[in-house]
């Protein structure tokens, strides 16, 4: 889903013979997968074994690697085993940034990416990365250690995430004496596990890494073991990928493609089902039907398209589509809606900030969306559904979010692309959280716009002045309620129709509800922004004084206004400046210990970057602060 990700073509054929190389490959089918574990279960040396034994040396360590067992006696094709993992484990160490690395390696029957993952805890977002795409997990567990918190875990994503084949590889019973009581005790506690969490069938296999035991050969040390061979396994396994042609339709538009005036197609990664040229779609979520004229791709025109493929579609009729709707098969389109419940995996060292508006990234569509606080957590070890106020690294939870425009979706137990979906903060632009939706929440729909005669227009025609919103903000004592009082005396004056929100005011009537917590914070300046939106619809000019703290909540109100409607005023007085005035005596009690989470002592304020006015109070009296604003905003 995210995060940088590598790629090892790791066949020595495709340095030499690339034509030969691909015409080996061609008809195979392909197999992702990806290996979880605690850190010391031997991840690296069981896929190191699975390259070795495959006998495909990844192209970028052959050389070194060659080098290596030369300068050791060993020759070019015997390379010693232990030399390749250590390269592995090289490699992982050094590549801090790597999040996830996908090795490639084939044998008669198939090709395999394996998506290699490190297994500490706080990688669980790069675990999340790797399993997102694929159709098996391999969870290895030491047979000396059985099954730990981490495999837990790692379980409970791989089936979140819709990973249907599960293979309990026990690993190191070279270790236990190859002693079948140890693989049946340990396979025996897992399937009570996976059957909680609804895990249906998985594959135990008892293999060895380091021997290579059960790996490519069945090994006569486990003669009790009557399966099949981890290699086998997954050469055999059914790939997922083959069975989405039977669901139906769907393609995310990416693009419009448009080189000229007479062809307008709609490109794409067909996610589900079949499409062929005169099939009825519909575009969701407009609604509007049509039929398919051509299906156009890098090889030409095709009478039928399907799930996997990147096509462009063109249409009979000429209909708005764009990038973020979705062409569905016309009698069984996806839902839309903008309030629904998912489960959260938390990915990142700061917590999930209830009712924050962070960005919702789902197939090609972004909107904004906030968060209600968790329903519940997922405790893993015992499954409880545990209260929580958020999420924090590596939690799981349920929550419900409202997204500002519609998304089209389906939940994530039918599809991945339409369901699965990432946040992204909107300040740091970073991955925050992973989220499967489970079912929208219908509420949304029934309460309808109602699209009113004498519109914001009329309203601010009449009183002949063009409505705003001066948000103040700054530190508490820094003196917003003071110039903004200043400003609104003098627009007054002017014939202004004006209203002062003012945070002490406020918070004694519609807002007594909150206090000073970052999500309480959240909430006050989300009503704010959305009463002072109505006033502006009302036509006035809005003046708030808020402390307004965080970023993102400033740039939420912004969004909320058209644009040049909303204008930033930072109220810029330094702390130590605002703490000697102390008007209120409010940072002595806050030194004191006696007031918790106050604004720049133990609570942050994030000072606007760029605001549209800086008014520096060290230097600038108050009715002189008044006079530059009203002439920033009137003569510019
Ligand atoms: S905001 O952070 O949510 O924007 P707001 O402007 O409404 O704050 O309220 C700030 C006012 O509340 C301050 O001027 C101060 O008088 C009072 N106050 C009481 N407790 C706190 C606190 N912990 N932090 C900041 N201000 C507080």
């Amino acid at each position: 889903m995210t995060g940088a990700e590598t790629v090892y073509e790791t066949d020595a054929l495709i340095g030499q013979d690339i034509e030969a190389y691909l015409e080996q490959h061609r008809h195979k089918t392909m197999l992702r997968f990806i290996t979880c574990g605690s850190v010391d279960d031997g991840k690296s040396t069981l896929i190191g074994r699975l390259l070795y034994d495959s006998k495909m040396i990844f192209k970028d360590q052959l050389a070194s690697l060659e080098a290596d067992s030369r300068k050791m006696g060993t020759q070019g094709e015997n390379i010693d085993f232990a030399l390749l993992v250590d390269g592995l484990a090289a490699e992982r160490e050094q590549g801090i940034t790597i999040d996830v690395a996908y090795r490639f390696f084939a044998t008669e029957e198939r090709k395999f990416i394996v998506a290699d993952t490190p297994g500490h805890e706080q990688y669980t977002r790069n675990m999340v990365t790797g399993a997102s795409t694929a159709d098996l997990a391999v969870i290895l567990v030491d047979a000396r250690q059985g099954i730990l918190t981490q495999t837990r875990r790692h379980s409970y994503l791989v089936h979140l995430l819709g990973i249907r084949h599960i293979v309990l590889a026990v690993n190191k019973m070279d270790l236990v004496d190859y002693d079948q009581a140890v693989f049946d005790q340990i396979v025996t506690d897992y399937e009570a596990f996976a059957t909680e969490i609804g895990i249906k069938d998985f594959t135990p296999i008892p293999i060895s890494g380091l021997a290579g035991d059960n790996i490519a050969s069945k090994s006569d040390a486990t003669k009790w073991y009557t399966g099949t061979t981890l290699i086998q396994h997954l050469e055999t396994v059914e790939v997922d990928a083959n069975t989405a042609g039977e669901k139906p339709f769907r393609m995310p538009v990416q693009w419009v493609n448009r080189p000229n005036l007479d062809f307008r197609g709609f490109s794409g990664l067909i996610s589900s089902g079949k499409i062929r040229t005169g099939d009825n779609v519909r575009i969701v979520p407009s609604g509007r039907n049509t039929t398919i004229k051509s299906i156009v791709t890098q090889d030409g025109t095709l009478s039928e398209a399907v799930a996997g493929q990147s096509v462009t579609l063109t249409f009979n009729d000429e209909i708005d589509c764009s990038r973020g709707d979705v062409v569905a098969l016309a009698e069984s389109p996806p839902a839309s809606a903008d309030r629904f419940e998912a489960t959260l995996v938390w990915m990142s060292e700061h917590p999930m900030v209830p009712r924050r508006g962070y960005w919702l990234k789902i197939g090609t569509q972004t909107v904004s969306a906030s968060v209600q606080p968790p329903k519940y957590q997922i405790g893993i070890n015992t499954l409880e559904h545990l209260a929580a106020k958020t999420l924090d690294l590596n939690a799981i939870g349920v929550c419900t979010f409202s997204t500002d425009n519609p998304i089209t979706f389906e939940p994530y137990a039918s599809s991945k692309t339409l369901g699965g979906f990432v946040l992204i903060d909107k300040m740091s632009n970073n991955t925050v959280a992973a989220g499967m939706i489970n079912f929208s929440l219908r509420r949304a729909h029934n309460i309808h716009w109602q699209a009113a005669d004498v519109d914001r227009e009329a309203h601010a025609s009449l009183k002949d002045q063009q409505p705003k919103v001066l948000w103040f903000t700054g530190l508490s004592g820094s003196g917003k309620s003071t110039i903004a009082n200043e400003v609104e005396k003098r627009l007054h004056a002017m014939g202004k129709h004006t209203f002062l929100l003012d945070g002490d005011n406020v918070r004694h009537g519609l807002n007594k509800d909150l206090g000073f917590t970052d999500t309480d914070r959240i909430e006050n300046i989300r009503r704010i922004g959305e009463v002072a939106k109505l006033m502006t619809d009302a036509g006035l000019i809005v003046l708030t004084a808020f402390i307004s703290p965080f970023r993102s909540e400033r740039q939420m109100v912004r969004e909320m206004m058209p644009d040049d409607e909303f204008v930033e005023i930072h109220i810029d007085t330094p702390l130590d400046v605002a703490e000697a005035r102390d008007v209120k005596g409010l940072y002595k009690k806050a030194r004191e210990g006696t007031l918790k989470n106050f604004t720049g002592i133990d609570s942050p304020y994030e000072a606007p970057e760029d605001p549209q006015i800086r008014i520096d109070t060290t230097t600038l009296p108050a009715d002189e602060a008044a006079e530059k604003i009203i002439s920033v905003i009137f003569d510019n």
